[in-house]
């Protein structure tokens, strides 16, 4: 198993090139299961979990053209061979149940497994599947499946989320559109991926109003045709990469970086004393701080534009070497602090109280070997090691190849320690 050996303490300088969002080309890539024409995303970011989804839909037939290391995808779901998502494959990675949606509207039936719960929490799909039956689908859930069925075609309907849910949201907009007639989507998600997946959808000729707001109309159309479509940069990723740069100190721009979806954190950045020099046009974001110390911030979780929960763990390690007490409160996941405690074997100073964490801050980490628990955890404990003084050894880092293409690069490209060991190594 592939660990990581930081060696803590270098200041980060340079520049960092921002990949594609995983979260937007996952939906991205279950939107060809909608056409028979071939869909090319660009901007593909190599992962784990984007390889795995294009094994799925290779399983359910779909012509999948993606040469290894290649940042463009070309899927052709001309003809699909099975509708059925098997539990081996769905229970790898959550966002693969959004492949019913897609094979229900275009097919009339679908059957895949139930993803189950995961490290953050229990994670139902209840909403999806309310949505789904709200625009007449016919669901029959057994033996950990959801068999469904809509014999004449998905019906439009006003579809009221009783709170904010991303993949619900994208579910639904999916489906809707070979719906017949016109279907409302009520306290919709808001997040950044929602208006990359509605362009992508209307460029394949879909009619889909209102994303990025907590309202989208979709008017349902007959058929969707073919579109190339670049993947919107990833947010949580170059958040990521500014905490890196804040906590370890120095001076590092980010490329191609989606200024304009990371409100929440430039501003805690700004407020804890990191100088933060964003420019929307040129998608750059410049983070600096050589010296001077960081101020404690406290934030809560919250649907976008709120702070994300996704660079909740990596502002943990942020806030555990600043001057005083942070509070942070996680509102979207209910066990969503497993860091906590392997920040704390580095010499962080945290106490979780429910959906509270209470960090006071410590002038210094040192290195020590901890375990990656999800993929946003084990980048903060990467994180709090570029910081900690000494070795720190990162355990079970196949979690953080899910989500982050070529992390080791791109850190050592700005002067980090940092080196990825397997077993026959040392
Ligand atoms: N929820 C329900 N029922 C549902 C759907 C959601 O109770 O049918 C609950 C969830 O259990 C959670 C809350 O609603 O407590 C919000 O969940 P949401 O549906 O918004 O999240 P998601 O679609 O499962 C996506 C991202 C997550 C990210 C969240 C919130 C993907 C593949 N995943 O998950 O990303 O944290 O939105 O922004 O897009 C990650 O990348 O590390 C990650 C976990």
């Amino acid at each position: 198993m592939d660990r990581l050996k930081i060696i803590g303490g270098n200041k980060l300088n340079g520049e960092i090139a921002i990949s594609g969002a995983k979260n937007s080309a996952l939906k991205l890539m279950a939107a060809c299961l909608l056409t028979g024409e071939p869909l090319t995303l660009t901007n593909m970011p190599n992962l784990a979990d984007t390889r795995f989804l294009s094994q799925l839909l290779a399983t359910l037939g779909v012509e999948v053209y993606w040469p290894k290391g290649d940042n463009e995808c070309r899927l052709n779901a001309a003809e699909l061979t099975s509708t059925i998502a098997p539990y081996e494959q769905v229970r790898k990675m959550r966002a693969s149940f959004n492949v019913l949606g897609p094979m229900l509207a275009r097919y009339g039936h679908a059957t895949v497994s139930l993803p189950g719960g995961c490290a953050i929490g229990a994670r139902p799909v209840d909403l999806h599947l309310k949505a789904l039956e709200a625009m007449g689908a016919d669901l029959l859930v057994e033996g950990g499946y959801v068999k469904a069925a809509a014999i004449h075609g998905l019906k439009g309907a006003r579809i009221s989320f009783p709170f904010v849910t991303v993949g619900a949201t994208e579910h639904a907009m999916l489906a809707a559109t070979l719906a017949k007639g016109t279907t409302v989507l009520e306290n919709a998600a808001r997040e950044p991926e929602m208006v990359d997946l509605a362009d992508c959808l209307n460029k394949m000729g879909a009619k889909i109003s209102g994303a990025g707001t907590d309202t989208i109309t979709i008017e349902g159309v007959a058929q969707l045709n073919g579109a190339t479509h670049a993947v919107m940069a990833d947010r949580i990723e170059a958040g990521t990469y500014a905490m890196a740069a804040a906590a370890a100190g120095g001076d590092v721009t980010l490329t191609g970086a989606p200024v304009a979806a990371l409100g929440a954190m430039i501003s805690a950045l700004k407020e804890s004393g990191v100088t933060v020099d964003s420019n929307e046009a040129a998608a750059t974001l410049r983070i600096q701080r050589n010296g001077s110390a960081l101020k404690a911030v406290s934030v809560t979780t919250q649907p976008h534009p709120g702070f994300p929960t996704d660079l909740q763990a990596q502002f943990m390690a942020l806030m555990s070497v600043a001057d005083g007490t942070s509070i942070i409160r996680e509102n979207i996941f209910e066990n969503r602090f497993m860091h906590a405690p392997e920040l704390s074997r580095l010499g962080a100073d945290i106490q979780v109280r429910g959906k509270e964490a209470v960090v006071q801050g410590v002038p210094k980490l040192k290195g020590a070997p901890v375990m990656a628990t999800d993929l946003r955890a084990s980048v903060s404990l990467v994180i709090a090691g570029l910081a900690a003084e000494g070795e720190t050894e990162v355990n079970r880092i196949y979690h953080l190849d899910r989500g982050f293409e070529r992390l080791e690069d791109k850190l050592t490209g700005c002067g980090a320690d940092i080196r990825r060991l397997n077993d026959s190594e040392e």
